[in-house]
């Protein structure tokens, strides 16, 4: 099996990555990247072909992919995706990753299967996390044959969990939670910090209490059987300190009404980038 990954920068090599590192992907790849100097620690996968861009990957592919990987920028997709004869034929699936992009853009734009119907385009939606296979990804198949849904799972779990998504029109709301979602744990890990200073520690004793509880809770909910409400309740007691923090991150202008206005606010935008 032959898989190409057009793009290999933050998102691309850490799938790169989960790829070699996975004993049941018995595959080659290409890898199309102009950076591809920095792409030095494949050296001893024989089974990794590195190219600075499509023309070079097209003469030298000796044939087509099963899978084409697009992990390229948005604002880069159309540039990349325009000469891909050599490495893609009439079967060759394409799976992206690119935030915003509606699988009916691709298939406006890729050469049309044999049989005269639209090319077979997955769409995803990754999330940092992904760096230490961690992530999770939204995965939309469409129609797409079971046999090339597998492999784009297979693909995409190399970076963590995939949820399958039925509706390419929840993406844009699945893009507002997990993929943008880091940030905001960040930010609150960054908020914390400096709350804890005002609050009177030394910065450094900030940093580190909050990075190990923020990383700790994440733990503590992925490992838990109960919901995160249960788990917020069970470090609850009446009129203890943790009550008297939740009575103002829970109050009717508290966190939930600003969290749900900051995802929407990411919804929107991620359906104004795609139309
Ligand atoms: N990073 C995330 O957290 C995240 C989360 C969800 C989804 N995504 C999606 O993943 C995709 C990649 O993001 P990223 O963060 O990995 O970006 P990135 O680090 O910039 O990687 C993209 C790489 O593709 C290269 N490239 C540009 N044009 C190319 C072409 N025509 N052919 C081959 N390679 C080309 C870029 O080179 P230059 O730098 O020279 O342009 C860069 O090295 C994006 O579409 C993004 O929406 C990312």
């Amino acid at each position: 099996m032959l898989i190409t990954l057009i793009g290999c920068g933050k998102m691309g090599s850490a799938m790169l990555k989960g790829w070699l590192n996975d004993p049941e992907l018995d595959a080659d790849f290409v890898i199309v990247e102009p950076h591809h100097d920095a792409l030095g620690w494949t050296a001893s996968h024989t089974n990794v072909k590195l190219f600075a861009d499509c023309a070079a990957a097209c003469a030298a592919a000796y044939r087509p992919s099963q899978m084409v990987v697009l992990a390229v920028k948005p604002q880069m997709m159309d540039e990349a995706i325009v000469s891909l004869a050599g490495i893609a034929d009439s079967d060759t699936a394409f799976l992206s990753i690119a935030a915003g992009i509606p699988t009916a853009w691709f298939a406006a734009r890729l050469p049309k299967r044999g049989d005269g119907s639209d090319a077979l385009i997955l769409r995803s939606m990754p999330n940092t996390p992904a760096a230490i296979s961690r992530g999770v990804t939204a995965l939309y198949a469409a129609d797409a044959p079971a046999p090339i849904t597998a492999l784009a799972a297979q693909l995409l779990a190399a970076v963590g969990a995939v949820v399958n998504i039925d509706d390419e029109g929840l993406m844009d709301a699945v893009t507002a939670v997990s993929g943008s979602g880091p940030a905001y744990v960040f930010l609150l890990a960054e908020t914390m910090t400096e709350a804890g200073i005002a609050a009177g520690l030394p910065i450094a004793l900030a940093k580190k209490l909050t990075e190990a509880t923020v990383a700790g809770a994440g733990e503590l909910i992925a490992a838990s059987d109960d919901p995160p409400s249960q788990l917020r309740v069970n470090v609850t007691s009446k009129g203890g300190t943790t009550a008297a923090a939740l009575e103002v991150l829970m109050d009717d202008d508290g966190l939930a009404p600003l969290m749900k206005r900051a995802i929407i606010a990411a919804r929107d935008r991620s359906i104004e980038l795609g139309s």
